[in-house]
């Protein structure tokens, strides 16, 4: 190599590295993000980050492009590894055109992902832009397309997660809710379709970025984000968390944990958790925490429709996702959001042949003008065909209320649940004893007058006594087993070794028609 050449290589390089210079990366110091270079450092294990196209530069020839030209685009691309396993990344660098994505940048990224489809390893966005590069109108436009498209082919084959660490507006927020996970940053990062300007211009309404579409938007009130942070760090220590239950791809398996919580550990306290009054609550956590290894349980959405709890934990070292009702919140009733929390869990899990743990508690799905007009018969509808077109492992135990169409939904026996449990304390009837007294009964409550009260306490005991109890389920084998709490987590092991060549195969087709 001459002596100019390799000057020239370490010119190009430099500015590549130097992004959008000192003063712009100060800037996101002083507004609390980190750079695009930072970030990546902190997200792989030191020292493994390798990058591709770092001399790129954009073709753009309008507004006096061709006067800035900085090598790399404004978008950090390459691989590296997390706990020593292969993942793909793209980092937008906000210091570079605002991070906006230009054709070229948009190549480098469906490069990256192209790769990592090809190699079976996870993609990690980290999103920190201006959207669509203006100056380079509708190439930009497409460069998104090509995005889109690449996310949708890859969902179900790698995990892909995105990081939102800055703004992240218009089309642009598509490419991070096709993918798995996404992770928000309090206070410095934003998801809108349209930004708080158009809105005032349209529909007259004031509303600021962060109301509109900052973390706690999106995890608690949209559901868009799975996870929020209070700050860089924290969100790429999140993603390295939520990797180590994954696996690489759809034929992998998850990595195995290294706990040495018994796998046949009984936990007594269990026993006293459901309470004898069916109508108290008790925190389904407390169950999950019990059970699972070393009692590590990461939720995701856990701001959003709490009245179910979904996330990822380990059991005898295997990863295992649970879905379990929320008696503590709205008596863990299925609303719309419930089921869409819940259904897109459970297809996840399914996609990357993660066991399902579910953890059954559900007085029924929610009455009301508001769920029937808002469409619960459809959004309903799609948790119940994520649980029935699930092929993975699926243990379900009743701990309490499994009633009507709840009971059908979270994964009973005749969805294809492989072990259903459950605890003498379980409910499975097609309503609760008040509600069914009430139908059953109304001409003779009616008739009793003065006595009506005491009939129809008498008539709730009957019921209760012939209903409320897992028994019927039982002998009918719709329950395989009845057992103590305290049994759970080694009766939980039992059925995950028993189920661990489960083969289950669908019927040949294009594919199904999820009721969206
Ligand atoms: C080119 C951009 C840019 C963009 C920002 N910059 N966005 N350059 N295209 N989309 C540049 C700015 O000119 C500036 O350059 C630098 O990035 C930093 O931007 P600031 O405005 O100084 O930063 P800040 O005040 O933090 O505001 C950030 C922002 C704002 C809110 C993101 O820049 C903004 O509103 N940008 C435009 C957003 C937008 O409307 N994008 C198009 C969305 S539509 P200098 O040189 O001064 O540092 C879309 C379509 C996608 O994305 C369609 C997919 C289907």
């Amino acid at each position: 190599m001459s002596q100019s050449n390799h000057d020239e290589m370490r010119r190009r390089l430099a500015a590549s590295r130097a992004g959008g210079g000192t003063e712009r990366i100060e800037r996101q110091h002083r507004e609390g993000k980190l750079s695009a270079r930072e970030r990546i450092e902190l997200l792989l294990d030191a020292g493994s980050f390798v990058e591709i196209d770092a001399l790129v530069v954009h073709r753009c020839r309008d507004f006096g492009m061709e006067e800035q030209q900085i090598p790399g685009d404004g978008v950090i691309t390459g691989y590296g590894t997390i706990d020593g396993r292969l993942v793909y990344l793209f980092a937008q660098d906000f210091t570079v055109f605002g991070g906006s994505l230009s054709e070229t940048n948009a190549r480098k990224i469906c490069k990256t992902m192209d790769l990592a489809v090809e190699g079976g390893a996870p993609v990690i966005g980290l999103n920190d832009s201006g959207g669509a590069r203006i100056q380079e109108g509708v190439a930009s436009l497409g460069g998104y397309a090509d995005i889109f498209l690449r996310n949708t082919l890859a969902s179900g084959v790698v995990p892909q997660i995105s990081a939102i660490l800055g703004p992240c507006a218009g089309g642009a927020v598509y490419s991070p809710a096709i993918t798995d996970f996404i992770l928000m940053v309090e206070s410095t990062s934003y998801m809108f379709v349209t930004g708080p300007d158009v809105i005032r211009t349209v529909t007259h309404e004031e509303v600021t970025k962060e109301t509109l579409g900052g973390a706690q938007t999106h995890a608690a009130r949209s559901g868009v984000a799975h996870f929020t942070h209070g700050n860089d760090a924290a969100c790429l220590m999140g993603i390295r968390e939520l990797l180590s239950y994954l696996p690489s791809n759809n034929l992998d398996d998850a990595p195995a944990g290294n706990s040495d919580d018994d796998p046949d550990r009984e936990e007594a306290a269990l026993d006293r958790l459901i309470p004898e009054d069916p109508n108290r609550p008790y925190d389904i956590k407390r169950l999950i925490e019990g059970v699972v290894d070393d009692g590590k349980f990461l939720e995701v959405h856990a701001q959003y429709a709490k009245n179910i709890v979904v996330g990822f934990a380990r059991l005898a070292n295997r990863s295992v996702g649970i879905v379990a009702n929320q008696p503590a919140w709205l008596a863990g009733v299925l609303d719309i959001d419930a089921s869409l929390k819940g259904a897109r869990f459970v297809r996840f899990c399914d996609a990357f042949n993660i066991p399902l743990v579910t953890f059954e508690d559900v007085p029924g799905f929610l009455p009301g003008t508001q769920q029937e007009f808002g469409g619960i018969i459809k959004h309903g509808a799609k948790l119940l065909y994520a649980y029935a077109e699930a092929t993975v492992p699926k243990i379900t135990v009743i701990t309490r209320k499994a009633y009507g169409g709840a009971y059908c939904v979270m994964a009973s026996k005749h969805l294809r649940t492989d072990v259903n449990l459950a605890y003498p304390s379980a409910e499975i009837a097609v309503m609760g004893p008040e509600g069914a007294v009430n139908i059953l009964y109304r001409r003779e409550l009616e008739r009793a007058g003065d006595d009506a009260a005491k009939v129809r306490a008498e008539k709730i005991a009957e019921y209760r006594d012939r209903f409320s109890n897992p028994w019927i389920a039982a002998e009918r084998g719709f329950v395989d087993a009845v057992i103590e709490p305290r049994q759970t987590r080694p009766a939980l092991i039992r059925a995950l070794r028993q189920l661990a060549g489960k083969r289950q195969a669908m019927p040949a087709k294009k594919h199904g028609n999820l009721p969206l």
